[in-house]
Protein backbone atom coordinates (compact mmCIF):
# COMPACT_ATOMS: atom_id res chain seq x y z
CA UNK A 1 0.00 0.00 0.00
CA UNK A 2 1.70 3.29 -1.32
CA UNK A 3 -0.44 5.73 1.50
CA UNK A 4 -0.93 4.46 4.79
CA UNK A 5 -2.69 7.79 5.43
CA UNK A 6 -5.62 6.35 3.42
CA UNK A 7 -5.96 3.37 5.22
CA UNK A 8 -6.02 4.86 8.47
CA UNK A 9 -7.98 7.77 7.42
CA UNK A 10 -10.56 5.20 6.20
CA UNK A 11 -10.82 3.25 9.13
CA UNK A 12 -10.57 6.41 11.72
CA UNK A 13 -14.49 6.32 12.62
CA UNK A 14 -14.69 2.90 13.35
CA UNK A 15 -11.25 2.72 15.19
CA UNK A 16 -12.12 5.12 17.37
CA UNK A 17 -15.60 3.26 18.16
CA UNK A 18 -13.77 -0.08 18.89
CA UNK A 19 -13.51 -0.81 22.35
CA UNK A 20 -10.06 -1.35 24.05
CA UNK A 21 -8.98 -5.39 23.64
CA UNK A 22 -7.83 -5.60 27.43
CA UNK A 23 -8.85 -2.57 29.84
CA UNK A 24 -6.82 -4.01 32.80
CA UNK A 25 -3.56 -4.21 30.99
CA UNK A 26 -4.53 -0.74 29.40
CA UNK A 27 -5.40 0.86 32.68
CA UNK A 28 -1.77 -1.11 34.11
CA UNK A 29 0.18 0.79 31.41
CA UNK A 30 -1.93 4.24 31.95
CA UNK A 31 -0.60 3.64 35.70
CA UNK A 32 3.03 3.06 34.97
CA UNK A 33 3.56 5.64 32.73
CA UNK A 34 2.20 8.31 35.06
CA UNK A 35 4.52 7.24 37.92
CA UNK A 36 7.41 8.87 35.33
CA UNK A 37 5.14 11.85 34.87
CA UNK A 38 5.56 15.15 36.37
CA UNK A 39 2.93 18.31 36.17
CA UNK A 40 5.38 20.47 34.85
CA UNK A 41 6.50 17.61 31.94
CA UNK A 42 6.51 18.33 27.84
CA UNK A 43 5.19 15.01 26.27
CA UNK A 44 4.98 14.06 22.32
CA UNK A 45 2.88 11.21 21.45
CA UNK A 46 3.01 9.66 18.09
CA UNK A 47 1.19 7.99 16.43
CA UNK A 48 -1.98 8.76 18.57
CA UNK A 49 -4.83 7.91 16.69
CA UNK A 50 -7.90 9.20 17.95
CA UNK A 51 -6.31 10.97 21.23
CA UNK A 52 -7.67 8.77 24.11
CA UNK A 53 -4.33 7.85 25.87
CA UNK A 54 -3.16 11.60 25.47
CA UNK A 55 -6.41 13.15 26.74
CA UNK A 56 -6.49 10.12 29.96
CA UNK A 57 -2.47 11.97 30.56
CA UNK A 58 -3.69 15.29 29.95
CA UNK A 59 -4.48 15.91 33.81
CA UNK A 60 -0.94 14.89 34.95
CA UNK A 61 1.51 16.68 32.91
CA UNK A 62 2.23 20.33 31.73
CA UNK A 63 1.55 20.05 27.47
CA UNK A 64 1.03 17.23 25.21
CA UNK A 65 1.51 17.83 21.84
CA UNK A 66 -0.18 14.40 19.99
CA UNK A 67 0.83 13.23 16.07
CA UNK A 68 -0.43 11.35 13.68
CA UNK A 69 -0.15 10.87 9.92
CA UNK A 70 -3.96 10.51 9.31
CA UNK A 71 -5.72 14.07 9.22
CA UNK A 72 -9.19 12.01 10.16
CA UNK A 73 -8.23 10.26 13.01
CA UNK A 74 -6.82 14.02 14.20
CA UNK A 75 -9.68 15.84 13.65
CA UNK A 76 -11.92 12.88 15.62
CA UNK A 77 -9.07 13.82 18.93
CA UNK A 78 -9.30 17.29 18.36
CA UNK A 79 -13.59 16.23 18.38
CA UNK A 80 -12.61 14.32 22.05
CA UNK A 81 -10.44 17.35 23.52
CA UNK A 82 -12.86 20.14 22.99
CA UNK A 83 -15.41 17.79 24.22
CA UNK A 84 -13.87 17.44 27.38
CA UNK A 85 -12.03 20.86 27.98
CA UNK A 86 -8.85 19.67 27.58
CA UNK A 87 -6.63 22.73 26.71
CA UNK A 88 -3.36 21.14 27.70
CA UNK A 89 -3.04 19.10 24.39
CA UNK A 90 -2.35 19.93 20.82
CA UNK A 91 -2.74 17.97 18.21
CA UNK A 92 -1.32 17.83 14.80
CA UNK A 93 -1.27 15.91 11.61
CA UNK A 94 2.70 14.52 11.18
CA UNK A 95 5.04 11.82 11.03
CA UNK A 96 7.55 11.29 13.88
CA UNK A 97 10.09 12.77 11.16
CA UNK A 98 8.71 16.07 10.35
CA UNK A 99 7.30 16.89 14.18
CA UNK A 100 9.53 20.40 14.58
CA UNK A 101 11.16 19.08 17.85
CA UNK A 102 14.44 20.39 19.01
CA UNK A 103 16.79 18.45 20.57
CA UNK A 104 16.89 17.74 24.36
CA UNK A 105 13.61 19.48 24.71
CA UNK A 106 11.23 17.10 25.79
CA UNK A 107 10.57 15.23 29.01
CA UNK A 108 8.63 11.88 27.88
CA UNK A 109 7.66 10.63 24.37
CA UNK A 110 5.06 8.00 23.51
CA UNK A 111 5.13 5.88 20.86
CA UNK A 112 2.22 3.46 21.25
CA UNK A 113 0.98 0.35 18.99
CA UNK A 114 3.12 2.19 16.07
CA UNK A 115 6.50 1.16 16.18
CA UNK A 116 5.83 -1.95 14.09
CA UNK A 117 3.91 0.25 11.50
CA UNK A 118 7.38 2.02 10.50
CA UNK A 119 9.26 1.23 7.52
CA UNK A 120 12.18 2.44 9.80
CA UNK A 121 12.14 1.62 13.46
CA UNK A 122 15.65 2.72 13.94
CA UNK A 123 15.23 6.19 12.33
CA UNK A 124 12.33 6.94 14.84
CA UNK A 125 13.71 5.35 17.87
CA UNK A 126 17.02 7.65 17.30
CA UNK A 127 14.88 10.66 16.40
CA UNK A 128 13.13 10.43 19.85
CA UNK A 129 16.36 9.66 21.77
CA UNK A 130 17.90 12.77 20.17
CA UNK A 131 14.82 15.11 20.96
CA UNK A 132 14.43 14.03 24.82
CA UNK A 133 16.28 15.66 27.28
CA UNK A 134 18.74 13.43 29.50
CA UNK A 135 16.63 11.46 31.69
CA UNK A 136 13.85 11.61 30.15
CA UNK A 137 11.41 8.58 28.84
CA UNK A 138 10.24 6.67 25.59
CA UNK A 139 6.84 4.74 26.34
CA UNK A 140 6.38 2.58 24.14
CA UNK A 141 3.67 -0.27 23.26
CA UNK A 142 4.64 -2.67 20.69
CA UNK A 143 2.84 -5.73 19.13
CA UNK A 144 6.34 -7.81 18.16
CA UNK A 145 4.96 -10.85 16.01
CA UNK A 146 8.03 -12.21 15.47
CA UNK A 147 7.87 -14.06 18.63
CA UNK A 148 4.59 -15.42 17.93
CA UNK A 149 3.68 -15.59 14.15
CA UNK A 150 6.61 -15.27 12.00
CA UNK A 151 4.51 -16.66 9.44
CA UNK A 152 3.24 -12.57 9.60
CA UNK A 153 6.31 -11.86 7.44
CA UNK A 154 5.15 -13.74 4.41
CA UNK A 155 0.85 -13.12 4.84
CA UNK A 156 1.12 -9.91 5.74
CA UNK A 157 2.33 -8.09 2.27
CA UNK A 158 -0.75 -9.94 1.14
CA UNK A 159 -3.15 -8.12 2.95
CA UNK A 160 -1.33 -4.84 2.99
CA UNK A 161 -1.63 -5.33 -0.83
CA UNK A 162 -5.26 -5.72 -0.85
CA UNK A 163 -5.55 -2.75 1.51
CA UNK A 164 -6.96 -5.10 4.25
CA UNK A 165 -4.11 -4.27 6.26
CA UNK A 166 -1.22 -1.46 7.02
CA UNK A 167 1.97 -2.00 6.68
CA UNK A 168 3.32 -4.55 9.38
CA UNK A 169 6.77 -4.86 10.33
CA UNK A 170 7.71 -8.41 12.08
CA UNK A 171 10.32 -8.59 14.94
CA UNK A 172 10.85 -9.93 18.34
CA UNK A 173 10.85 -8.57 21.37
CA UNK A 174 14.56 -9.18 21.79
CA UNK A 175 14.77 -7.19 18.63
CA UNK A 176 13.29 -4.19 19.79
CA UNK A 177 15.25 -3.89 23.27
CA UNK A 178 18.00 -4.68 21.46
CA UNK A 179 17.46 -1.52 18.97
CA UNK A 180 16.72 0.34 21.79
CA UNK A 181 20.09 -0.30 23.65
CA UNK A 182 21.79 0.74 20.59
CA UNK A 183 20.59 3.83 20.34
CA UNK A 184 21.42 4.50 23.58
CA UNK A 185 18.34 3.92 26.03
CA UNK A 186 18.06 2.01 29.38
CA UNK A 187 15.23 -0.32 29.92
CA UNK A 188 13.43 0.74 33.50
CA UNK A 189 10.31 -1.79 33.05
CA UNK A 190 9.24 -4.39 30.41
CA UNK A 191 6.17 -5.73 30.84
CA UNK A 192 4.18 -8.07 28.61
CA UNK A 193 0.58 -9.43 29.63
CA UNK A 194 0.77 -12.28 28.02
CA UNK A 195 2.40 -14.60 25.03
CA UNK A 196 1.45 -12.88 21.91
CA UNK A 197 0.77 -9.59 23.31
CA UNK A 198 1.97 -6.38 22.99
CA UNK A 199 5.45 -5.79 25.11
CA UNK A 200 5.15 -2.47 26.97
CA UNK A 201 8.61 -0.67 27.68
CA UNK A 202 9.50 2.31 29.41
CA UNK A 203 12.97 3.02 28.12
CA UNK A 204 14.89 6.11 29.42
CA UNK A 205 17.92 8.39 28.09
CA UNK A 206 20.73 8.29 30.63
CA UNK A 207 21.14 11.48 32.12
C1 LIG B 1 -2.61 1.06 15.66
S1 LIG B 1 -2.94 2.79 15.64
C2 LIG B 1 -2.47 3.22 17.29
C3 LIG B 1 -3.13 4.49 17.76
C4 LIG B 1 -2.89 4.83 19.24
N1 LIG B 1 -1.49 5.09 19.50
C5 LIG B 1 -3.39 3.72 20.12
O1 LIG B 1 -2.60 3.14 20.85
O2 LIG B 1 -4.60 3.45 20.08
C6 LIG B 1 -1.62 3.43 14.72
C7 LIG B 1 -1.72 4.91 14.47
O3 LIG B 1 -0.48 5.35 13.93
C8 LIG B 1 -0.72 6.21 12.83
N2 LIG B 1 0.43 6.07 11.94
C9 LIG B 1 0.72 5.08 11.06
N3 LIG B 1 1.90 5.30 10.46
C10 LIG B 1 2.37 6.46 10.99
C11 LIG B 1 3.55 7.23 10.77
N4 LIG B 1 4.48 6.86 9.90
N5 LIG B 1 3.70 8.37 11.49
C12 LIG B 1 2.77 8.76 12.39
N6 LIG B 1 1.63 8.09 12.63
C13 LIG B 1 1.45 6.95 11.94
C14 LIG B 1 -2.04 5.76 12.24
O4 LIG B 1 -2.67 6.81 11.54
C15 LIG B 1 -2.80 5.33 13.48
O5 LIG B 1 -3.54 6.38 14.03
Amino acid sequence: MKHPTKFWDRIAQRYSEKPIADEDSYQKKLQVTREYFRPDMKVLEFGCGTGSTAIAHAPYVGHIRATDISSKMIEIAQAKADAKNIDNVTFEKATLQEVDAADQSLDAVLGLSILHLLEDREAAIARVFRILKPGGIFVTSTPCLGDTMKFFKYVGPIGTFLGLIPMVKVFTVADLVSSLGAAGFEIEHQWQPGKGQAVFIVAKKPV
